[in-house]
């Protein structure tokens, strides 16, 4: 069969990525440009000046990708994009852009739901293996998974409110670390020891999840100590906080990987970058002799070659979107 090249999209939230993507798991070139230092000053992303830079940076990335690849946007067999969910004002940027290039060179269109995007990072120099257990967990998502065959999902659970990634990001700037939290804090939590008690979460018997108690009680301890004149050990408290929320997820991977007798472990997203994390997970899967599988760092945080390896099995399947797609801030993936 012919070697199929996609040219992928990605402008959800705060990075402006472009990358070449071959059958659906060699990345020939990848852009990731990242907006992260303006919205640093501003302790998260700004809407509005993520999609104003996304518009100005976009065909800069475009051409980098390009020139890295050696390759011209006609040498490429479809376009994909991101188009849900994420920032409405950054899905749109990637949108209209992709589309702008489907039409122009008459390339079919493939819409990529960014939460595939992730699950299929672990596609990217590898196979996935069916049926597997998904851990998605990002800034906006903690689900839990179970992928029976390529683009079959099932939920088994979700988080009831505040998502993992957003407990760590709210948290590290309670203590006074910088967006994104999340990385800060693995940082600090390695200089640290888990020697706050802070309450376990409610030990329900379904597979979803809860991380507000959490971060409450978080803020309300550092509150709480500032009104007394007490300092707070910020290496400590960030351990803690840290060992707290991934005993959630291997609490309710345990129960998955027991109940449904499932070998194959995927985990996506931007906190499966956080390698103590990874350490807890593989602990687990070890135990019950699970394949864990575990995407290489960069392509845990947004990026383009992910969309492309999602886009891979929709493009053999001929589902290709029209030219009036539009983008939408929510969507679920089941
Ligand atoms: O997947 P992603 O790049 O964007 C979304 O789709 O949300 O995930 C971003 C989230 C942020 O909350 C960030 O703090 C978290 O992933 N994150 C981490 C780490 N790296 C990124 N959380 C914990 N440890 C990390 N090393
Ligand atoms: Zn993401």
């Amino acid at each position: 069969m012919k070697d199929v090249y996609i040219l992928s999209i990605e402008t959800s939230c705060d990075e402006t990525s472009i990358a070449i993507v071959k059958n659906g798991s060699e990345v020939v070139a990848l852009t990731i440009l990242t907006q992260m230092d303006t919205h640093a000053n501003f302790g998260g992303v700004v809407p509005e000046i993520a999609s104003r830079m996304h518009t100005e940076n976009i065909t800069m990335v475009l051409e980098e990708t390009l020139n890295k690849a050696h390759m011209k946007v006609s040498d490429c067999d479809a376009i994909a994009v991101t188009y849900s969910p994420g920032l409405l004002g950054s899905l749109l940027v990637g949108v209209e852009f992709a589309k702008v290039l489907s039409y122009v060179y008459d390339l079919p269109l493939i819409k990529v739901n960014h939460l595939i995007g992730h699950i299929y990072a672990n596609k990217i120099d590898d196979k996935l293996k069916f049926p597997s257990l998904a851990l998605v967990i990002s800034g906006g998502h903690t689900e839990l998974i179970k992928m029976k065959d390529d683009y079959k999902f099932e939920l088994l659970g979700e988080t009831q409110d505040d998502a993992i990634g957003e407990a760590f990001d709210k948290v590290a700037r309670v203590i006074g670390l910088k967006y994104p939290g999340g990385p800060n804090i693995e940082k600090l939590a390695r200089e640290g020891e888990n020697t706050y008690k802070l309450p376990k979460m409610a030990n329900d018997d379904t597979y979803n999840f809860s991380y507000s108690g959490l971060k409450s009680s978080v803020i309300n301890l550092v509150n709480n100590e500032r009104q007394r004149g007490n300092e707070i050990n910020k290496a400590d408290l960030a351990c803690s906080f840290q060992t707290a929320a991934v005993e959630e997820l291997t609490r309710k991977l345990e129960k998955a990987l027991k109940e449904t007798k499932i070998k194959n472990v995927i985990i996506a997203g931007g906190v499966s970058a956080n390698k103590y994390l990874r350490g807890e997970i593989q602990k687990v899967c070890d135990k019950y002799k699970a394949k864990l599988n575990l995407p290489e760092f960069i392509y845990c945080t947004d990026n383009a070659a992910m969309i492309g390896a999602a886009a891979y099995p929709l493009y053999l399947k001929k589902e290709f979107a029209d030219l009036d797609l539009n983008a939408s801030s929510t969507s679920s993936i089941c």
